[in-house]
């Protein structure tokens, strides 16, 4: 179905490899200094998997198959969500058997009223709607279309309305390639400058993040465990730094880019990776095999 393409506009310009970090050692050793923070466990974070479907499928006849594929999920050892296209959230909502919860894409910070286009909170919460997506690389300018990027300042905004309003936000944050080529200091210092206007916001018991790697979405170029864990540990120690132990220690933190069935059971045992946000592979059967593969490594 040609409608489902994803990303290709990465795969032309990189290998199938996830780049080499060069040996910069600050966001490391910031990373394993906070490894003494207080007294995290994996049994307290539950873990958290989103399937994101993106602008897809093409035909509202093909949502019922996929929602069989997040229906098929257990959910009993990790929280599921899933992420229609606008259009298809109505289609969706009221649809899931298996305990797992419909979050939309977008949302705007102002409610109902003349604002062609959007999906207001309010709108979401009066449909019973509990969880919502901000911040995703391609609404931040990594869109592949010349539409205006949303800034670090209006996300912030816009998570202040969702929680206020009641609902939950999955928080995505994320570098692109030339940011990654400079090393894991540089990667922290981009995310940083993403999280710290909503630092005050970080409740983990309902902000989770979603650390998503641009290179790594929709390319098939995952990041390596080891790359993703050290990322996760210093995002986290940046966290207990600058937040708390306590909210460092609680808040999920979710990884994106080309997560699947194969790469989840490698991912799923880094202890600072507590859960996955899938693009391309929640359109498929396999969605079910990423969330049973993570509920295993933290049982
Ligand atoms: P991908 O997308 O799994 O297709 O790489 C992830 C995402 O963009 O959320």
């Amino acid at each position: 179905m040609h409608c489902m393409t994803y990303g290709t506009r990465h795969v032309r310009t990189i290998s199938r490899e996830p780049p080499v970090d060069p040996p910069n050692m600050l966001a490391r050793t910031f990373a394993r200094t906070s490894a003494r923070f207080g007294t995290r466990t994996l049994a307290t974070r539950m873990p958290i998997v989103g399937g994101n479907w993106k602008c897809n499928p093409k035909t509202p006849e093909e949502v019922p198959a996929l929602i069989d594929n997040i229906n098929a999920c257990d959910t009993s050892g990790c929280e599921v969500y899933v992420c229609p296209s606008p259009l298809h959230v109505g289609l969706v909502q009221g649809k899931l058997t298996s305990g797992a919860v419909v979050a939309p894409q977008n949302c705007n910070f102002t409610g109902c009223g003349a604002y062609t286009g959007e999906m207001a909170v309010d709108q979401m919460a009066a449909m019973g709607i509990t969880w919502v997506l901000i911040g995703h690389s391609e609404r931040r300018g990594e869109f592949g279309l010349p539409t205006p990027k949303e800034s670090n300042e209006l996300l912030a905004t816009k998570l202040k309305y969702i929680l206020d309003k009641g609902l939950n936000c999955v928080f995505a944050i994320g570098e692109p390639l030339p940011i990654r080529e400079k090393g894991l200091d540089a990667v922290l210092a981009e995310c940083v400058e993403q999280l710290k206007d909503v630092k005050d916001l970080l409740d983990p018991a309902r902000v989770v993040i979603a650390y998503e790697p641009v290179w790594a979405i929709g390319t098939g170029v995952t990041a390596s465990p080891e790359q993703a864990q050290e990322t996760h540990a210093a995002i986290r120690a940046w966290i207990a730094k600058e937040v708390s132990p306590a909210v460092a220690e609680g808040i999920r933190i979710q990884y994106g880019g080309s997560a699947n069935a194969k790469n989840a059971p490698d991912l799923s045992a880094m202890p600072d990776i507590d859960g996955f946000l899938v693009g391309g592979a929640s359109l498929k059967p396999e969605f079910a095999d990423i969330v049973a593969a993570i509920a295993k490594a933290k049982a």
